[in-house]
């Protein structure tokens, strides 16, 4: 089988700029015009950059955001047709589509189905009213209820987010949330931990005292209560944040990214991992929707930076990565770091808990999981 490719899709428009959010993100109002306009750039990067690429077996496509369910489904199911020629055969790959819980766009999750969306990720957050206005949402607990039910029933498969460690939020009330969740029916959950990210309104409001997460105690309770909670309802925790019934219900999109595999990135904003005759690059596309379809339009393709990662670089992003799954990563991607089985440094972490021992390959506890940024350098200067 040709090597395995997935192709992130990014829609920057939303309806309303959430107060913690820092992703790559537009308001929706005053830009209805450039959603035909960037499809057409959208269609016309993803042929261009097929064409360098030489076969590959696609399993996933990911419309990611901002959000991507104010697309129409017209346009969601011309980028599925073009990469159904671009790379034919194979499974049918993993198509997931982030939606917000409106009614509005509820009312468009059957269309999406026909598009041939088969993985729904529903952005949640939170099922309760007071939390989603600290939150700065822009649906009520029951329109994402309702928006859920209504995901179970058409989708194949349905993945939640939910956000977690929020302002005066203790370990009874969040449980109390996780169970609620537990009856949506999703096969997968992403509970997010809140991060207070530079340059949001949130970290604006926690510098004029107005707003304040939980002390890390209390943020790392409510982690162990969440582990805790969603294994004994038969979850595994199979990454940091990503929690799965079954093996086949773990994001395939995902495991492209934490197994370094190599992905497209589409869109204003993309990041992408693709590599040309042995070396990886790192490739993130213009920012603006406007520089975007310009830049598509002028050369043919949306890639504003490419980098050529040396061998080192390569191994221990595929280490930093690797090392967030249970599976974890196997030596063999490893060699430039010079990382072995009787490694001293690899021989330490796992006398200290932080490692599992393995002759083929590398793993993180539980524990280790939790330090991972720390873990990877440690095993990098090693
Ligand atoms: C790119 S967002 C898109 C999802 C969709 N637009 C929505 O808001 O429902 C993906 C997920 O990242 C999570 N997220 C975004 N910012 C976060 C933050 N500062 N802390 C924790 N989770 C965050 C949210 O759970 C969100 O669903
Ligand atoms: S959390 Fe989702 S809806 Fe809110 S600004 Fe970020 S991408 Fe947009």
């Amino acid at each position: 089988m040709s090597p395995a490719l997935g192709v992130y899709i990014h829609w920057p428009f939303c309806a309303r700029i959430c107060p913690y959010c820092d992703f790559n993100v537009f308001r929706h109002r005053g830009h209805e015009d450039q959603g035909q306009a960037l499809t057409s750039a959208i269609l016309t990067d993803l042929k261009n950059q097929a064409a360098g690429l030489g076969r590959r077996t696609l399993v996933s496509v990911f419309f990611g955001g901002g959000t991507p369910s104010l697309m129409a489904p017209a346009w969601v199911a011309e980028i599925l047709e073009t990469c159904d020629r671009l790379w034919p055969g194979g499974a049918a790959p993993e198509v997931t589509l982030e939606a917000n819980p409106t009614d509005a766009e509820a009312a468009k999750f059957q269309a999406f189905r026909t598009a041939g969306v088969n993985r729904l990720s529903l952005g949640l957050q939170a099922l309760n009213d007071p939390d989603l206005k600290i939150l700065g949402r822009d649906h009520t607990a029951r329109e994402g209820r309702a928006a859920a039910d209504l995901a179970a029933k058409i989708f194949p498969r349905l993945s939640i987010d939910l956000i977690y460690a929020r302002p005066n939020q203790t370990v009874d009330m969040w449980t109390h949330e996780l169970d609620a969740a537990l009856q949506i029916g999703a096969q997968h959950i992403s509970p997010y931990q809140l991060t207070i990210e530079p340059g949001t309104a949130f970290e604006r409001a926690v510098g004029r005292g107005q707003l304040t997460p939980p002390r890390p105690d209390l943020a790392a309770d409510l982690y162990d209560a969440t582990q805790d909670h969603l294994s004994r309802a038969g979850f595994d925790a199979y990454e940091v944040s990503n929690h799965a019934l079954s093996p086949a219900d773990q994001s395939r999109h995902n495991l492209v990214y934490w197994r370094g595999e190599d992905y497209l990135g589409i869109g204003p904003g993309a990041h992408g991992r693709i590599t040309r005759n042995g070396t990886r690059h790192a490739e993130v596309a213009a920012m603006t929707p406007s520089a975007y379809i310009e830049r598509v339009t002028r050369i043919g393709h949306g890639v504003a930076e490419s980098e050529c990662l040396s061998p080192v670089a390569a191994a221990e992003e595929r280490l930093l990565s690797g090392l967030r799954i249970t599976e974890g990563v196997p030596y063999a991607d490893l060699t430039a770091l010079d990382l072995h089985p009787d490694h001293g440094e690899v021989r330490a972490l796992t006398a200290d808990g932080l490692l599992v021992h393995d002759r083929n390959r590398l793993m993180a506890t539980s524990a280790g999981r939790l330090v991972l940024n720390w873990l990877t350098r440690r095993l990098a200067l090693a």
